[in-house]
C-alpha cells in the first residue's frame, strides 16, 4: 500500500472536551505520523473557503458557524493507506451512525459537532493540505 498524506482536523467540539491528546493517540496508535500541526481560530472567509464544496448544502451556514465556534487543531497525517485509515478511526460523519471506538463514536456529540474532519481522497486530501500548509511546514521523513 502506498505511503499517503491526508489531512486532519480536531474539530472545536474535541478541542473544547480536552482530548486533543486522546485523539492525536488513536492516529498514533494506528500507524499514522503526525508530519505537521498548527491549531488556530479559524475565520468565517477561511471555514467558508474551505468547506466551499458544500456551499449549496442546507448545512453550510451552521457547519461554518460550528467551526469558528472555537479553535481548532489541524494536522497532516502520513502512513501506508493514510486516507483511508484515517476515515475509519474517525468512524461515519453521524456520531450515532459511527462504529463503536471510532473517534467519533466515542468523542463526537452530532453530526455538526462531530470531532473531526478528515480528507476523502487523494485530490482532496491534497488540496486540503495546500490550503493550510506550505511544503516547508510538512516534515516528512
Ligand atoms: P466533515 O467531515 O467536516 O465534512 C463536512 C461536515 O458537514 C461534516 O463533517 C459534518 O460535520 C457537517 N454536516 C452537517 N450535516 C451534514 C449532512 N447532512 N451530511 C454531511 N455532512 C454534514
Amino acid at each position: 500500500m502506498a505511503v499517503e498524506r491526508t489531512l486532519s482536523i480536531i474539530k472545536p467540539d474535541a478541542v473544547a472536551k480536552n482530548v486533543i491528546g486522546q485523539i492525536l493517540a488513536r492516529f498514533e496508535g494506528a500507524g499514522l505520523r503526525v508530519v505537521a500541526a498548527r491549531m488556530m481560530q479559524l475565520s468565517e472567509a477561511q471555514a467558508q473557503a474551505f468547506y466551499a464544496v458544500h456551499k449549496a448544502r442546507p448545512f453550510f451556514g451552521d457547519l461554518v458557524r460550528f467551526m469558528i465556534s472555537g479553535p481548532v487543531m489541524i494536522q497532516v497525517l502520513e502512513g501506508e493507506g493514510a486516507i483511508a485509515r484515517n476515515r475509519e478511526l474517525m468512524g461515519a460523519t453521524d456520531p450515532k451512525k459511527a462504529d463503536k471506538g471510532t473517534i467519533r463514536a466515542d468523542f463526537a456529540d452530532s453530526i455538526d459537532a462531530n470531532a473531526v474532519h478528515g480528507s476523502d481522497g487523494e485530490d482532496t486530501a491534497r488540496n486540503e493540505i495546500s490550503f493550510f500548509f506550505s511544503s516547508l511546514d510538512v516534515n516528512g521523513r
